[in-house]
């Protein structure tokens, strides 16, 4: 069903709300609606990795609860290699969940702030079946317009359920891909990703940040939390488990020199480095309560040497922050 027969059937409400996905989007007519996802993807465009990787979040998103991304529920097509890495880091990633939601909130409320009391408009890249930051954003509903957009359809259909039981109207999601050229330039104050932007190899990374500075509204923002490919340990245990771990073939983590090249496509930006000795303490993840003691003390001291920059290189994850002047 295309947008305008949609708006028409749905009465005045949703039409007013499809204005705002109207301003985002180049041209609706060619919205297809799929239990409320706008659907713009066009599957023959996509390349074969993209198209597996779809499969693959298709796939994980049947076998998840909400969270599952950060539980213990096998998923069916993980090999054992990727089960028992989800199963040593899990603890990890719930550990430094805390400071992924200090970080998002802190960009959403500035650019709340700085718009006065204004609408302000948010795109998420990579929504899944969403985020902390989809959480975050969605404690704003009636001050944000928001778009989610993925190449996965089903976690987006998922995660729709979630914004109708919200009545969160103003919260949008289109299945595509974000280099696509249907979004609109200049169109959000505040762009918004965690762990998507290293699913795009060396090439397509500066394609991509030309496209996250042209969607960006002049004076907005894009913060993103995104793993790092600098830390030796790390780099060799990545290329020990490849063959075993298949979603290893779609996922490129920054090199300092992609980084760089990232950075130098934006008017400003700033780079937080995080997980570098706290790493040391993922052994005893098991042991619960003594992991939180050695994971906080070693959050604290990345904190501190981070900010020499022979140190860098040890860090496997940044949060990243670009603006547009
Ligand atoms: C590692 S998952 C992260 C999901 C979510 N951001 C989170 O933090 O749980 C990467 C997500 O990016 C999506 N993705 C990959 N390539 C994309 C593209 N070109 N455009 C939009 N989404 C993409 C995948 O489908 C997947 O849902």
């Amino acid at each position: 069903m295309r947008l305008n027969q949609l708006s028409t059937k749905l009465g005045e409400d949703h039409m007013k709300n499809n204005e705002t996905l109207n301003n985002w989007i180049k041209d609706p007519q060619l919205v297809n609606d799929v239990s409320g996802v706008s659907v713009l993807l066009n599957e023959h465009s996509i390349n074969n990795y993209d198209r597996a990787q779809k499969n693959f979040y298709e796939e994980m998103n049947k076998e998840e609860d909400n969270n599952a991304k950060d539980t213990m529920i096998p998923q069916r097509n993980e090999t054992l290699a990727n089960r028992i890495w989800r199963a040593v880091r899990l603890p990890h990633a719930i550990a430094g969940k805390s400071s992924q939601i200090d970080f998002f909130d802190r960009y959403i409320n500035s650019a709340l702030r700085n718009r006065n009391g204004d609408t302000i408009s948010i795109l998420e890249i990579g929504t899944f079946s969403g985020t902390p930051a989809t959480d975050l954003i969605l404690k704003h509903v009636g001050k944000v317009k928001y778009l989610g957009v993925d190449i996965a359809l089903t976690p987006l259909i998922k995660l729709n359920k979630k914004f109708d039981a919200l009545d969160a109207t103003d919260f949008h999601l289109v299945c595509d891909t974000i280099l696509s050229d249907n979004f609109k330039e200049s169109t959000f104050d505040l762009i918004i990703g965690r762990g998507v932007l290293h699913h795009f190899d060396r090439e397509q990374k500066p394609v991509l940040a030309q496209q996250i500075y042209r969607l960006l509204k002049p004076g907005g923002k894009a913060i993103f939390v995104e793993p790092l490919n600098t830390n030796p340990f790390l780099i060799a245990a990545r290329s020990l488990t490849k063959v075993a771990r298949p979603n290893l073939i779609w996922e490129h983590p920054f090199s300092k020199n992609e980084l760089q090249e990232f950075c130098d496509k934006f008017d400003f930006s700033n780079l937080e480095f995080r997980d570098g000795f706290r790493l040391l303490a993922l052994p005893l993840a098991p042991l619960g309560k003594p992991y939180q003691v050695f994971s906080n003390f070693f959050a604290n001291f990345d904190k501190i040497i981070s900010k020499w920059k022979v140190f860098r290189p040890l860090f496997t994850k940044s949060f990243m922050v670009f603006e547009r002047s």
